[in-house]
């Protein structure tokens, strides 16, 4: 079942966005070589519990962590360790859930430590780019497909692997809800979308193939080719005019 908002509870969708979209800030310039993403991973937790919110994910499918912190060809839902430093050349996958009296946020960011090649800045870049092509299509009267085959239709010509073991989804009460929102088109169409249904978006993109496998700590998906992957994703709210997203500032 895909539920409508109503203004309240967008609003207080909103809040929880503007706190992620926070965090996001800071911990992009917190993050330096040396740090390990369990230390990244605690100094989220400090910024979301001072803002009177939580960090959806932690426990959430009883994972360990409060962020999924994912490096280079590691896609998403790395779980934060003392022992994973960060490096210059890093890429680092930071994906956050923020609950703000009850009501949820999923947003991720990919930051960029250091130097990296330019074939790597691309698609980090490009990633984030293929969001903003997919959500065009969130408007009132398309179906949820249109989204996925906007961002397939960007960056099939980069050549580049969309991932589609994992996909986008609704959001809102939980932080995960229906419908399923595919990164790639789809022979179904899905729902008809509606003003004030709320969904993340969240293209996982990699430079080579679109294969991906879970490790052995049974959380962390990387990519089979061990080549890099890039992620980006917000939450958004379908309005009149078009999606607004609730996870930027
Ligand atoms: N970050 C994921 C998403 O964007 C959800 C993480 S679930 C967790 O949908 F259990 F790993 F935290
Ligand atoms: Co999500």
């Amino acid at each position: 079942m895909v539920s409508i908002k109503s203004d309240r509870e967008i609003e207080l969708m909103r809040e929880a966005g503007k706190i992620l979209a926070s965090v996001h800030n800071e911990i992009a310039n917190y993050i330096k070589p040396g740090l390990s993403t369990l230390e990244i991973d605690k100094f989220a937790e400090k910024f979301v519990k001072k803002n009177n919110a939580s960090c959806s994910f932690y426990h959430l499918y009883d994972f360990p962590g409060n962020f999924c912190i994912s490096v280079n060809d590691e896609v998403i839902h790395g779980i934060p360790k003392r022992d994973v430093i960060i490096k210059e050349g890093d890429i680092v996958k930071i994906d956050g859930g923020v609950c703000f009296k009850g009501y949820q946020s999923d947003a991720a960011r990919t930051v960029i430590v250091g130097k990296v090649s330019d074939e790597v800045n691309k698609l980090v870049e490009r990633t984030k780019q293929s969001f903003f092509e997919g959500i065009k299509y969130a408007v009132p009267g398309n179906h949820i497909s249109d989204i996925g085959a906007g961002i397939e239709m960007y960056i099939e010509q980069f050549g580049y692997g969309i991932v589609e073991d994992y996909v986008g989804h609704g959001i809102g009460k939980k932080v995960h809800e229906d419908p399923e929102i595919p990164n790639f088109a789809t022979v179904k169409k899905g729902i008809l979308i509606k003003k004030n249904m709320t969904f993340a978006v969240e293209p996982m993109i990699n430079l080579g193939t679109y294969e991906v496998y879970t490790a052995d700590d049974n959380w962390t998906v990387k990519t089979a080719d061990g080549k890099p992957s890039s992620h980006y994703e917000n939450t958004i709210v379908i309005t009149d005019n078009g999606p607004e997203i609730l996870s930027l500032i």
